[in-house]
């Protein structure tokens, strides 16, 4: 007898309508960055609202295994509150064991950016998908800049062993690609150098480190180039004051819903409190450029002034979508949301080109072969050329098995696809959305009660 196992999955079935209001999890880039200047600052840090993912929670597993004292508080299960207690960076300890990164390339390449600065010995590790996660772009600089730094592939692939130096040599750097964690990387280790490090990138990435660390006391220089580039600069040694965080929406989980509202042909869906940084809110002006009805109705800031992060409800009807072309510099600024943003344009009429999406392969799966294949599957058509996707949007979906490779992202695509598409979606592998989005499957089923 042949015993087969029924393929794990969640089923999507088409709904007949969306409505209702959602609160997003915490922002996972700003919880990461909230927790690890908490551990570099001396004294006590509150974080509210932080993401609960299993990302953010592998951040404050590294906090405490370097030192800080990290206690979680709530019973909400998209946000946590954290209380944390460090002795600062001088009192930081050598960890005992590996420092396990999960499925997180921001705790991966943030950490190693401090432990650069630490004269301990340390090992970052992760999941499978994170040992195949180029990181030869933070361990080069590193490496530059004093701290000893070894690994698989010549130190460009988990684990890296990392032997930090107290003070490190400032460099001057130009990110090989755009990354916000590179960036961030150089930034944080910046703070253990002797003078001035300068990064410079060729498109302004995500910028909650500058402001984090401004709103920490550290005098962070920017330069925003006319071409969309960007100069930093910190003077180090620095020291990193402590400081309470309130951690926005996270956009990139927002995204989700605004494509769910726009493609539905009955839908009304009010996101609250969804973080509008100019550096992250793309995938609202790409979806508003395609002709999407969302409307923004701006809630104040969390933190203040430029230190502080921008809020916003946003409110999604049932639009009518367009393709549209977009350009490398703005798949830059939207690199999580590309995913959905081809979901959108699958559902638009007429043809979207989207340019420079490379970098998405070296994500937590291959995502350009996981687009492909999985809209693909689902009835769309989509199409690589070189380093561009091209989707001929206005075939109607039909339900079928999609592959997530475990990656979150995908699977909340795919799930989001699923409420359009004829009949049922199996969305293989949906676990993954505890990474960035705990809760997401039931609020699925919420909204199209
Ligand atoms: C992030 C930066 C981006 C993004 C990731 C979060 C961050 O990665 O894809 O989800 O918090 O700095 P890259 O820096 O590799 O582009």
């Amino acid at each position: 007898m042949t015993v087969v196992a029924a393929p794990p999955g969640v089923v999507v079935r088409s709904a007949p309508r969306l409505r209702g209001e959602i609160r997003l999890p915490g922002d996972k880039s700003i919880s990461h960055r909230a927790l690890l200047l908490a551990l570099l600052a001396e004294g006590e840090s509150r974080i509210a609202g932080a993401g609960d993912g299993r990302d953010v929670r592998a951040t404050a597993g590294v906090a405490a295994a370097l030192g800080a004292t990290v206690e979680r508080s709530g019973d909400d299960p998209r946000v946590i509150d954290y209380r944390v207690r460090s002795p600062g960076r001088a009192g930081l300890r050598e960890p005992a064991g590996i420092l396990d990164c999960q499925n997180s390339g921001t705790t991966f390449r943030l950490v190693a950016g401090i432990l650069a600065g630490l004269p301990v010995f340390a090992v970052l590790d992760g999941d499978a998908s994170l040992r195949a996660r180029p990181m030869g772009r933070v361990a080069a600089p590193l490496a530059a800049m004093g701290a000893l730094v070894a690994g698989r592939a010549g130190a460009t692939l988990p684990p890296l062993a990392i032997t930090g130096r107290a003070l490190l040599r400032p460099i001057d750097h130009a990110t090989p690609v755009p990354s916000a964690q590179v960036k961030s990387a150089i930034l944080l280790a910046g703070l253990a150098a002797a003078g001035t490090t300068t990064v410079r990138e060729g498109v302004a990435t995500r910028d909650h480190t500058e402001r984090m660390l401004r709103a920490r006391g550290v005098a962070v220089r920017t330069d925003l180039l006319p071409d969309g580039g960007a100069v930093h600069a910190v003077d180090g040694p620095a020291e990193v004051r402590p400081r309470d965080e309130r951690v926005p929406g996270d956009v990139s989980g927002a995204a989700f819903w605004l494509v769910a509202g726009a493609i539905h042909p009955d839908a009304e869906l009010t996101v609250r409190d969804a973080g509008t940084n100019p550096t992250r809110r793309a995938i609202i002006d790409l979806l508003r450029r395609m002709g999407a009805d969302i409307e923004e109705r701006p809630v104040g800031a969390a933190g203040d002034g430029e230190r502080g992060e921008p809020l916003a409800d946003l409110v999604v009807r049932s639009s009518a979508l367009r393709g549209i072309d977009v350009a490398p510099a703005e798949v830059a600024a939207a690199i999580d949301e590309v995913p959905v943003l081809c979901l959108a344009a699958a559902a638009a009429t007429g043809r979207t080109v989207i340019r420079g999406v490379g970098e998405l392969r070296h994500k937590e799966s291959d995502r350009v072969a996981g687009i492909v294949a999985g809209l693909g599957a689902l009835g769309a058509q989509v199409t690589v050329a070189g380093d561009a996707i091209e989707i001929e949007g206005g075939r109607r979906l039909a339900g079928a098995a999609v592959e997530t490779h475990e990656d979150h992202r995908l699977a909340m695509t795919f799930a989001v696809a699923g409420l359009i598409a004829r009949g049922e979606t199996l969305v293989r592998d949906p676990g993954s959305a505890d990474v960035s989005y705990p809760g997401f499957f039931g609020e699925l089923e919420r909204v199209r009660a």
